[in-house]
């Protein structure tokens, strides 16, 4: 079936996943993992990425287009993987749409809060979804006694995308970073960006045992699965497709840059990324 056609049943709908650009494939590689019976439309906003330096008004503009276009796929559901287009967009988004949409900061609060044992909680983000607080607030609602520490990491994206995931200078510019998060005496940490989950084992040496890392990425696909198995949208998968039919990309730009950045992090060969123009929508 293409994805252009219409669902005779929804819970065969794909689900949309969007960010900025390559980052948000560490989401859809959790989802991938965790509900191998869920197609995906993944959305890359590589012309005009980052995000992570841009204002509230634009990004929810941004987010806008990209969810008019991914209802032209007739998705069931979106994810928006994006952290500071979950931070800045997610609420206003939301009161627009009438299917179920859910971003990347609660289900990491969620899991923080959860995992604390001292209540003293680290963020590390882009400097918008830091600047936002977002992350602080949706810990509070949880629970209002967890202290958070937020520090913005900006030049880690720039190193994951250059490729550097295990290069000494990686690891120097972490040190910089997470130094004053240490001295607090944080337990756990939020990676609160796409890109830091492939920084994983880099800032697991830098922390040292004793620090819990999160990854909202993984949390979030947890949690689309519960919101499906609710709402009674999961796919059963009954007729199971290829990944090559399963999983289709789409950006915004530089199309073959962003395959070859999948293709180093899904564990399949994408075989195809189309180029939209997103003004369009
Ligand atoms: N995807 C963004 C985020 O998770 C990081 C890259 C950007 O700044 O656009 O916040």
């Amino acid at each position: 079936m293409s994805q252009t056609e219409e669902f005779t049943n929804i819970c065969e709908a794909p689900i949309g996943v969007f960010d900025s650009g390559v980052g948000g494939l560490t989401v859809a590689r959790e989802i991938m993992r965790n509900l191998p019976n869920e197609r995906i439309v993944y959305f890359g906003d590589t012309a005009r990425v980052p995000y992570g330096s841009k204002s509230k008004d634009t990004i929810i503009r941004f987010s806008r287009q990209i969810i008019r276009f991914l209802q032209t796929k007739k998705v069931k559901a979106i994810v928006i993987a994006c952290n500071t287009a979950s931070a800045l967009a997610l609420d206003e988004v939301e009161k627009d749409l009438d299917i179920p949409i859910i971003g990347v900061l609660k289900p990491g609060a969620r899991a923080a809060v959860q995992t604390t044992q001292n209540g003293k909680v680290g963020v590390i983000a882009t400097e918008s979804t830091i600047h936002s607080h977002m992350y602080r607030k949706y810990i509070c609602e949880q629970d209002p006694s967890v202290m958070v520490f937020g520090k913005p990491c900006p030049l880690f994206v720039p190193l994951v995308e250059e490729g550097w995931l295990k290069d000494s200078i990686t690891e120097e510019v972490a040190h910089r970073y997470l130094e004053e998060l240490l001295e607090v005496g944080i337990d756990s940490l939020i990676l609160g960006c796409t890109h830091y989950p492939l920084l994983r084992s880099l800032i697991r040496r830098v922390v040292g045992d004793s620090v819990n890392l999160v990854n909202p990425a993984y949390e979030t696909a947890r949690e689309l699965g519960e919101l499906l198995r609710d709402q009674g949208i999961a796919n059963p998968g009954y007729e199971r497709q290829k990944a090559q039919e399963r999983y289709q990309f789409y950006v915004s730009d530089a199309a073959d840059k962003f395959k070859r950045f999948a293709n180093s992090i899904l564990p399949y060969d994408v075989e195809t990324t189309k180029k939209i123009n997103i003004e369009e929508y």
